[in-house]
């Protein structure tokens, strides 16, 4: 088995921790369990481009049970958990190519290496395999019977791909499920982007100003949480709205001209670029903090920052550089502008990777029965995986439902009542 890793030594650590997620994995459990006997992947290679974290693992060792052989690369330089990927390889035998720190060269070589191994199926977090099996390897994209995208920048990117007729490969839009997004996306990211921020500063949030760019459900689950702990948080837009929305959730609502000089801290969720830029480091407060929070490390415009600053300061403290500017203050940067939550903590919590992921396994089910019969489009998760999800997650909260009558459901059938 070919693999690339930093220490095959960290393994007994690793397996400690990927057991200790899967205890909050009881969804995947119930799938792994399933999977083992009826190996729906049997024959099948599975390359997965992901954080390589101990949530991860549970999910490439479910593939795995089901007989898929499966190639892990992550999906971002600097999220790999390092004794995770020595686990997989040392302890459960799956070929893992991801290095923590790893730089732009060796993060494209692990990616050709998930395609070379010829997959029928793939997962992306952020369409970076996809688009390079497009770019690189066109020939490749008729043997893939479908790919799972998993975050909303890659969605977007896949859908523009669509768009301008240039996607060959059946993807199947897990980030826009119910049982991903809402979830994942508002209480995953809103908890692992605080424990980020606070893993680098350990600043206390309880008085300052945070400004959060972007209200989507990340941007929300962000805003929530800091508002929890006693911030004055704001809220910047561009979609009105989600402008109406935060400002009905009480948030003020402003230009970044105007955010930019009273915030403490700033994070941005957006998915676009440079949404923290030279006009506004102008006029930030000294010893302001900037965050990220999404995927790709382009809303900051570091590069900027870096050419207005008379002076950098790298590694003042773990995850944390300082750029003094021609005025004098020090704007803190933190995770050198990537996504804060798995640079500087570890990513999402394992229950609610289990939503996202148990969403994902099933998909990637749902590709292989139907194999030869999808088309070179982006489809919506459907709807019985996402009942499924949902219905066993809240079983294992031991959260009970009420079924609507035989009366209710008639009423709801039917168009004939009215006042
Ligand atoms: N994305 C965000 N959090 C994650 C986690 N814990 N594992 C994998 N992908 C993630």
């Amino acid at each position: 088995m070919n693999f690339e890793i930093k220490d095959p030594g960290l393994a007994a650590e690793g397996r400690r921790r990927i057991e200790w997620a899967d205890q909050d994995m009881p969804v995947l459990n119930l799938l792994r369990k399933r999977f083992e006997k009826e190996k729906p992947f049997a024959g099948k290679r599975l390359s997965a481009c992901l954080h390589v974290t101990a949530e991860t693992a549970n999910l490439v060792r479910t593939l795995k049970a089901g007989g898929a052989d499966v190639c892990l690369v992550a999906s971002n330089p600097l999220s790999t958990q390092d004794d995770v990927a020595a686990a997989l390889v040392k302890e459960y035998g799956i070929a893992v190519h991801a290095v923590r720190g790893e730089d732009k060269d060796m993060y494209y070589r692990h990616i050709r290496t998930a395609i070379e191994v010829k997959p029928h199926v793939t997962m992306d977090d952020g369409a970076d395999l996809v688009s390079t099996i497009h770019f690189d390897y066109p020939d490749q994209a008729k043997e893939i019977l479908g790919s799972m995208e998993e975050t909303t920048t890659g969605v977007i990117r896949l859908r523009a791909m669509a768009a301008d007729k240039s996607l060959r490969i059946p993807v199947i839009a897990v980030n826009d499920a119910k049982t991903k997004n809402l979830f994942d996306n508002r209480y995953g990211t809103g908890q692992s982007t605080v424990d980020g921020i606070i893993r680098a500063t350990d600043i206390l949030l309880a008085g300052k100003t945070v400004v959060v760019a972007g209200y989507g459900w990340c941007g929300r689950g962000f805003a929530a949480r800091c508002k929890g702990m006693g911030s004055h948080v704001i809220v910047t837009e561009v979609d009105p709205i989600k402008a109406i929305e935060a400002a009905m959730d009480g948030f003020p609502v402003m230009p970044m001209a105007e955010a930019a000089k009273i915030g403490d801290l700033f994070c941005t969720l957006t998915g676009d670029i440079h949404v923290l830029r030279r006009e506004h480091f102008e006029v930030m407060k000294d010893r302001a903090i900037l965050a990220n929070s999404g995927h790709f490390n382009v809303e900051i415009d570091l590069d900027g920052l870096k050419k207005m600053a008379k002076e950098t300061r790298t590694g003042v403290r773990r995850n944390v550089d300082e750029f003094v500017l021609p005025n004098g203050r020090c704007l803190r940067v933190l995770a050198e502008g990537r996504l804060i939550n798995l640079a500087a903590a570890e990513g999402h919590p394992a229950s609610v990777m289990d939503m996202s992921f148990s969403t994902q396994a099933m998909c990637s089910e749902w590709v292989v029965k139907n194999a030869g019969k999808l088309e070179t489009r982006v489809y919506d998760v459907p709807a019985e995986i996402e009942d499924w999800v949902s219905r066993l997650k809240l079983e294992s909260m031991g959260v009970r439902i009420d079924e609507l009558t035989e009366e209710q459901k008639e009423y709801l059938s039917s168009w004939k009542i009215g006042t």
